[in-house]
């Protein structure tokens, strides 16, 4: 295959592909222009990513409007809107006539799945999830062995995706504070995190090739500083469940925000077992017991997985395209279509109901059956949420609350600068290397004169809106970041003085 200009299918077909939220659909472009898909629209609500987009991509149709975006004269749509939303957006492309790729999860109520589903029937149309966990270079390569029966069969597998990402309810994905500015993210703002589900469950299903079959997960109640709703009912905690396979293995799904983010991955089969990104990226244990040789392993890609690697998200976003590309132009499904969608989706809404039970085991229906559908075809049963668009009561003075988004995605990072360089104070005599507290601390005093700022203006939104979810939040992040401590004059001296004896010891060492 030529490195230049590959050609990866044997047709010169193309895709007219139009791009739904341009937040995260911007992460395809590189690769769409690789496999015959031409991205000839985009549509999104805010101004400043259809900009990009039109810069990205000049000549394109952008607008806001879904109804003249789905006008366009094209083949499929690349769904990457918000997240509870995707069910409803994505039976409104195939009813007008689109392929649909839909970003995860796949929809948020059972319900809405079945609606999906026959949405999909009827319009006869490719409908892919792009779950793209599970299409790195060791997943791949964990999937090839375990076909060729390397493992044996699945015992019981610990997969994660932890992943604190506090500022994404007060930013868009660019890190831009969402508007207007006392308002919160769509959905990163409550969406309790048992629902993002698929990034963990993904791989273990595409690996072994099972399917879950019935889930179970207690509440887990403590949460971090800065979350709008708590775990019970936000995204601010730990989220795990446990979930029986096809073939009776276990499977310990784990999702949530925590204070160490986390993509550990364990699997152990009958005859072998292994570990991914636990120290190394890949190790097998092989031999058939538990104290067989453990040895690590060069997960290897084909031609297509070394241009895949040059792409985004360890090459898991150019699969996606590729095998909504491939189903599109010859008809070979992808790993994703419409069932294995259903599969991977609903585990994580019966878990978050489970966990609000205290612990009911659920049956995941197989939407493949007829009859299973009926049965859930009215559960709309979904997580209370307030409403993002009304964190403060009107009362509040808006010429406060404006600044509020952006105080407070400011706030979480100055607030945790403070939290890492006094906390690994009280351990700097114990570091392995002390040298390595440096960084730490320069990254504080750096950015002291903007924290002092920041505290200031997120203490006058406290005090002029006592009471509201939006003070509660500042404050909690107030006393995470050491406001009392960390505003006194004496504390910016010392932390000067502490940098410049640091760097006299160890800047040159
Ligand atoms: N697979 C991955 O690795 C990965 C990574 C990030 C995000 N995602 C998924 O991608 C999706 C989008 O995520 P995001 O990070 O861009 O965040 P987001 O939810 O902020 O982005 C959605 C974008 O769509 C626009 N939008 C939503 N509904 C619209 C409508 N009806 N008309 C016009 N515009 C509309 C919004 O303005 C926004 O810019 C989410 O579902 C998320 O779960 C997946």
């Amino acid at each position: 295959m030529a490195t230049s200009n590959p050609r990866i299918f044997d047709t010169d077909k193309r895709i007219r592909l139009g791009i739904w939220g341009l937040g995260r659909g911007m992460s395809f472009y590189s690769t769409c222009a690789l496999l015959n898909v031409d991205v000839v629209a985009g549509c999104d609500y805010n101004e400043h990513m259809r900009s990009n987009f039109l810069q990205a991509n000049p000549g394109a149709f952008v607008s806001a409007d879904a109804e003249a975006f789905l006008a366009q004269d094209m083949d499929a749509v690349l769904l990457a809107t918000f997240c509870p939303a995707h069910a409803g957006d994505a039976i409104r492309c195939l009813n007008a006539g689109k392929h649909v790729l839909s970003e995860v999860t796949a929809f948020h109520t059972l319900a809405e799945g079945v609606r999906l589903v026959e949405a999909v029937e009827r319009s006869g149309k490719v409908y892919n999830l792009a779950e793209n966990y599970p299409f790195t270079a060791a997943n791949m390569y964990l999937a090839r062995k375990w076909k060729e029966g390397l493992f044996g069969e699945l015992m019981y597998a610990e997969y994660e995706y932890v992943h604190e990402c506090r500022s994404l309810a007060y930013t868009y994905i660019d890190g831009l504070p969402v508007q207007p500015g006392n308002t919160v993210h769509n959905w990163r703002s409550w969406l309790q995190f048992h629902y993002y589900c698929t990034h963990s469950l993904g791989p273990i299903m595409i690996i072994t090739g099972e399917r879950p079959t019935r889930v179970v997960a207690l509440p887990a109640r403590p949460s971090l500083a800065g979350y709008l709703l708590g775990n019970e009912e936000g995204m601010g905690g730990i989220a795990p469940s446990l979930i029986n396979m096809s073939n009776g293995a276990v499977v310990r799904n784990l999702m949530g925000a925590t204070t160490n983010d986390t993509h550990i991955q364990r699997l152990w089969g009958t005859l072998g077992s292994a570990e991914l990104n636990v120290g190394r990226e890949l190790t097998l244990r092989l031999g058939g017991s538990g104290g067989s040789p453990k040895l690590e392993v060069r997960p290897r890609w084909d031609d297509l997985g070394e241009l895949a690697a040059k792409t985004g998200h360890g090459g898991g976003d150019f699969w996606m395209v590729y095998f909504f590309a491939r189903q599109i132009l010859t008809g070979e499904p992808a790993p994703f279509e419409i069932f294995a969608a259903c599969d991977v989706t609903i585990p994580g809404i019966l878990a978050y109901r489970s966990s609000t039970e205290g612990g009911t085991p659920y049956t995941v229906p197989d939407f493949r059956q007829p009859e299973a559908r009926a049965a859930w075809r009215e559960d709309h049963w979904a997580q209370q949420h307030f409403d993002p668009n009304a964190v403060f009561p009107v009362t509040c003075d808006a010429g406060i609350t404006q600044h509020f988004s952006a105080t407070m995605a400011a706030l979480i990072r100055y607030s945790t600068a403070y939290r890492a360089y006094a906390d690994w104070e009280r351990v700097a005599s114990d570091l392995a290397r002390p040298a390595e507290l440096l960084p730490i601390v320069e990254n504080l005093a750096n950015q002291y004169h903007d924290l002092l700022t920041t505290y200031a203006l997120a203490r006058r939104i406290v005090a002029a809106c006592p009471g509201t979810d939006g003070a509660r939040v500042l404050a909690e992040m107030l006393a995470l970041g050491g406001e009392a401590v960390a505003t006194t004059p004496a504390f910016r001296t010392a932390l000067l003085a502490r940098r410049d004896a640091l760097k006299a010891e160890y800047a040159h060492g």
